[in-house]
């Protein structure tokens, strides 16, 4: 049991994209921490840690997810926490991307998170608590020249989040956002072989690219009551990429 978030025994914790990456690290620390955690993902996870169960979820699908929710509501009696990690990238600049990619990767990233949250804080707002993270990216915080979509989505996210901190707060439900650096999931594998990589994982003031279950900690405390006075933020967890661009003039 991980004394220190130990406020997470017995929660019900529901993670999209908890199947792999971000979401999957966020579960094993939520379930090391004496929570149930639910990983909803379109895709079914090869082994999940004790304590955790899969539910097959499309974040697009507004139906899939209210039934979804209902179905937790039913089986375990409660939803104390949400992480929305479900997200997907898309390469491309404003003449290389296709109207396609940019309408997919706002339908996952952006519309997704909302009807996680809307299907959510239903529940949350009369029982009035609750705790959302929403996994929003250092991408959303400062542009990024070829990843237009995905850079949109992701600053959308986060000021998704105050809005719905300052319309959830008076009904006691939490919801914040977390926005990682470069982190080594699925998602990013591969990436190490272009030659920008290098100085990408430099612009880290660390010095190195972090791993997911460093994001699952910080998830972790946000779903907890350690964080019971903290909404509407977002907490960049990049090893310093966001705090300062390193110019050597000297
Ligand atoms: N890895 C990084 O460096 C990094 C950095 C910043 C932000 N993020 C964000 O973290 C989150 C998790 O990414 P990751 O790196 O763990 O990637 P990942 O690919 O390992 O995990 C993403 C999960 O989302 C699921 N998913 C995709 N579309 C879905 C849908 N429509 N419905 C339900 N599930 C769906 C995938 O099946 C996958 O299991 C994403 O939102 C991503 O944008 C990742």
């Amino acid at each position: 049991m991980n004394e220190l978030l130990s406020g997470l025994k017995g929660k019900v914790i529901l993670i999209t994209g908890g199947a792999s990456g971000i979401g999957l690290a966020a579960a094993e620390v939520a379930a090391a921490s004496g929570a149930h955690v639910i990983c909803a993902d379109v895709a079914q996870s090869q082994a999940l840690p004790s304590g955790c169960e899969f539910q097959a979820l499309d974040v697009t699908d507004w139906g899939m997810t209210q039934a979804l929710v209902e179905k937790v509501l039913a089986q375990h009696g409660a939803i104390d926490g949400l992480v929305t990690s479900a997200g997907i990238s898309r390469v491309g600049n404003l003449q290389e991307m296709t109207l396609q990619e940019w309408e997919q990767v706002l339908q996952v990233n952006l519309t997704g998170t909302m009807l996680s949250a809307r299907a959510v804080a239903a529940y949350m707002k009369q029982r009035k608590q609750g705790s959302i993270v929403a996994v929003a990216s250092i991408n959303g915080i400062l542009g990024n020249p070829s990843n237009l979509a995905y850079c949109t989505s992701k600053g959308a996210v986060i000021q998704m989040v105050r809005s719905l901190a300052a319309d959830l707060g008076p009904h006691g439900v939490r919801i914040n956002a977390i926005s990682p650096g470069l982190i080594h999931t699925p998602m990013t594998a591969g990436l190490d072989q272009s030659p920008a990589y290098n100085g990408f994982v430099k612009q880290h003031l660390l010095h190195r690219a972090g791993q997911a279950h460093e994001v699952g900690n910080a998830v972790a405390f946000l779903l907890s009551d350690m964080a019971s006075f903290i909404t509407g933020t977002n907490i960049p967890v990049d090893g310093g990429f966001s705090a300062a661009k390193v110019i050597e003039m000297y």
